[in-house]
């Protein structure tokens, strides 16, 4: 939906009087009125003319507007029909409602009366398409939380303070799961477009063909398919913020014509020679490095210039490992739904601390989701995490081969008079036996390993 376009509405009645006065009392700056005498006219006028709203007669001299209800709701899903019938003609009142009409009215009628009926379908018309929009918005998504406690955090959570209020596009760097997504959002949620759409489209998920025309919408006939017009993100995002992830991803020819809407505002969509005003604010992330992308000539310089006016730089998580207790904290919270949540022992903190995330803060979140359905008694322990958290210590410094280290010999008597003790449930005589050593040297290597 387009707030700063009028609203279109189409009459078809073959009665020249009402189609008059239709236009003569209802265009104004808010909305436009085309008129149509008969069915090939209104289906003529559809084909080049975007319309929000149709009133249609029912009889009609080259054919029957019921018929020709039901092609309009076929072909144009984002219209509302409103039947015009003549007095007493009940039946085909209803029957006009049971083919998806949005209202009828009866001859004789006044304007005002017409002119009601034809407000509140176009709010219906309005609603349906912010439905489709909210498909792309994530903002019914409860806005998590940007947390951390060390410097680095503190200050990003600083600089979104300062930059959330002002137009300025944001460029936000840092490895997958480090929060980019998280920032954004706290961005949108901080500045004066919060209850304005926020739209986010991950340009690497895009379809390359397809790009152009998802991001700035085409006209109908535009190419092949193209049977309608349909208005793009950008569009959608009209008023409010527009977050690009991956920007790396953008084909080239596409980031120039970003240039332009960044610089002017202004966008075509695809097939239009109309150029459009938008009122949009950008966000974009990306985890590779842009500077080395305009070097290899893989990015647009000029593009890369305009967006990085204004960089967060989100580092790992590896180093910023003082943010995992309160992270832990939080999504315990968050994922108990309500219950008491559950406590890690000191053992997993130890681990938790020790390991160096690949997978950043994402990671960290699965390994809690993870941990609290493998919990005992509310409390999730060593064995509730992933092997290569668990056993991270016992493989420090060994070769993978395949999914299984290769061990010192040390290491692996070690893990393996481990083992036959669980076995044993830590009986050292039965150990001592199963192993086939004596019971003195058992307890020279366990004092050895460290395992009394
Ligand atoms: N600082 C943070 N505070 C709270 N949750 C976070 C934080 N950073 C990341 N997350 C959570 O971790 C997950 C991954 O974050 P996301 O923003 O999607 O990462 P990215 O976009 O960088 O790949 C999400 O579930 C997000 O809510
Ligand atoms: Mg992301």
């Amino acid at each position: 939906m387009a707030p700063f376009e009028p609203m279109r509405i189409l009459v078809v009645d073959d009665e020249e009087s009402i189609r008059r006065l239709a236009k003569k009392e209802f265009s104004d700056p808010h909305r436009k009125v085309w008129t149509a005498g008969s069915a090939h006219e209104a289906f003529e006028l559809v084909r080049r003319q975007q319309v929000d709203v149709i009133v249609l007669d029912i009889r009609l001299p080259d054919g029957d507007g019921l018929e020709l209800l039901e092609q309009f709701r076929e072909t144009l899903p984002d219209v509302e029909v409103i039947i015009i019938t003549g007095h007493g003609n009940i039946d085909s009142a209803v029957e006009a409602m049971k083919s998806g009409a949005y209202d009828y009215i009866t001859k004789p009628f006044t304007l005002d009366r017409l002119e009601l009926v034809i407000e509140k379908a176009f709010q219906r018309v309005r609603l349906q398409r912010e439905n489709r929009l909210l498909r792309h918005t994530q903002s019914y998504q409860p806005s998590p939380r940007f947390i951390g406690s060390s410097a680095a955090i503190q200050h990003i959570q600083y600089l979104i303070g300062k930059v959330a209020p002002t137009d300025v596009p944001v460029l936000i760097t840092g490895e997958s799961g480090a929060g980019k997504d998280v920032v954004a959002r706290a961005i949108h949620g901080l500045s004066r477009r919060q209850e304005n759409p926020l739209i986010i489209k991950n340009c690497g998920t895009l379809q390359k063909e397809l790009i152009r025309s998802e991001l700035f919408g085409y006209c109908k006939g535009a190419f092949t398919g193209a049977t309608e017009s349909q208005e793009g993100l950008l569009t959608l995002a009209h008023q409010g913020t527009l977050f690009l992830d991956e920007i790396g991803e953008l084909p080239l020819e596409v980031q120039a014509s970003l240039l332009r809407v960044l610089e002017n505002q202004t966008f075509r969509r695809v097939g239009d020679k109309q150029e459009r005003q938008v009122d949009v604010r950008f966000l974009f992330a990306t985890n590779r490095n842009l500077a080395e992308e305009v070097k290899a000539s893989r990015f647009h310089e000029a593009l890369y210039h305009r967006i990085n006016v204004f960089q967060l730089d989100l580092p790992p998580l590896r180093q910023r490992k003082e943010d995992i207790p309160l992270l832990v904290e939080y999504f315990l919270g968050l994922l108990s739904a309500g219950k008491p949540p559950c406590r890690i022992s000191k053992n997993v903190m130890h681990l938790l601390m020790e390991y160096s995330w690949p997978g950043n803060v994402r990671e960290l979140r699965n390994v809690m989701e993870r941990g609290m359905i493998l919990s005992e008694n509310g409390i999730i322990t060593a064995q509730g995490l992933p092997r290569e958290l668990a056993e991270q210590n016992r493989y420090k410094g060994t070769v993978l081969h395949g999914e299984r280290p290769l061990l010192s010999l040390y290491e692996l008597e070690k893990q393996h008079i481990q083992r036959v003790l669980e076995h044993t449930s830590g009986n050292r005589s039965q150990a001592s036996d199963t192993l086939g050593i004596s019971r003195k040297t058992l307890y020279r290597k366990l004092k050895e390993y460290g395992l009394e």
